[in-house]
């Protein structure tokens, strides 16, 4: 995994993602110093998240706007939540590509062991731990007051939402989303693109591109309309 530093940004940034994720991040970046410099987002009519900065629409919008600045040193943060981590990984490379840098951010309050590894587009927010030995991914986000015990794996694009529990060792693959309240109990592993769903305890392993709810975590079975 890549290793960053967190909270080393430029001093402008743009903001992929024009919802609620954009609106928890943005504090945060001004708390540093930094300044968001455009929001984009990919949805037709969206209200803009800020009043004081412009909402530019899509690629096309995006590709506007980079042709009219002068400086080269910006930053890029995807506020796109759940369940997108592929989205933030894909718009991550085309990002790169196009000459922007990603920042790694974590809030203040947020508390990250010396020797965790966070990697590139990571975001932690508010009251979330990060405890020693933890590697977490690109474009991971581990949200409002989530904690991630020690030696835990984050692959890239893994979400952890508010109030999220990860117990030691945890293994979490691509695009895993661990919805708000759930906890993951030691050693297991959850499968890429897999979701554990709010307020679940998970005692077994979840295969990739399962749906578990409940205590215990049982896979979520959809009657057929
Ligand atoms: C697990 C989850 C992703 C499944 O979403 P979904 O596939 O759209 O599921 P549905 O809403 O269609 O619900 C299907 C069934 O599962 C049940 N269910 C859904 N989520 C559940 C949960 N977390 N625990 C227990 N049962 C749940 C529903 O009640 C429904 O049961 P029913 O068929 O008897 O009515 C979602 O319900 C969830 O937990 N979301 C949490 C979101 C979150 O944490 N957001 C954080 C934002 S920062």
């Amino acid at each position: 995994m890549e290793q960053v530093s967190i909270n080393k940004l430029p001093a402008r940034i743009i903001l992929w993602g024009g919802t609620g994720q954009a609106k928890v991040v943005r504090p945060i970046i001004e708390h540093f110093g930094s300044k968001v410099a455009a929001v984009f987002d990919d949805t037709p009519n969206l209200t803009p998240p800020f009043p004081d900065v412009d909402l530019h629409f899509g690629y096309e919008g995006f590709k506007t706007w980079i042709q009219r600045q002068h400086d080269n040193d910006i930053g890029f943060c995807i506020t796109i939540g759940n369940p997108h981590g592929r989205v933030r990984l894909r718009l991550h490379e085309r990002l790169l590509s196009e000459g922007l840098k990603p920042v790694s951010i974590a809030h203040p309050t947020a508390f990250i062991a010396d020797n965790a590894e966070i990697g590139p587009g990571a975001q932690v927010m508010a009251g979330a731990i990060v405890c020693p030995e933890a590697r977490i991914g690109r474009q991971c986000i581990i949200n409002t007051n989530a904690s991630v015990d020690h030696e835990c794996i984050l692959e890239d694009g893994v979400e952890i939402a508010p109030g999220a529990t990860l117990c030691g060792l945890v293994h979490a693959e691509v695009n895993a989303w661990i919805c708000a309240g759930a906890t993951v109990l030691p050693r297991i592993r959850i499968g890429a693109d897999a979701r554990v769903g709010a307020g679940a305890v998970v005692t077994k392993d979840v295969p990739q591109e399962t749906v578990v709810v409940g205590v215990p975590a049982r896979p979520l079975v959809k009657e057929n309309c």
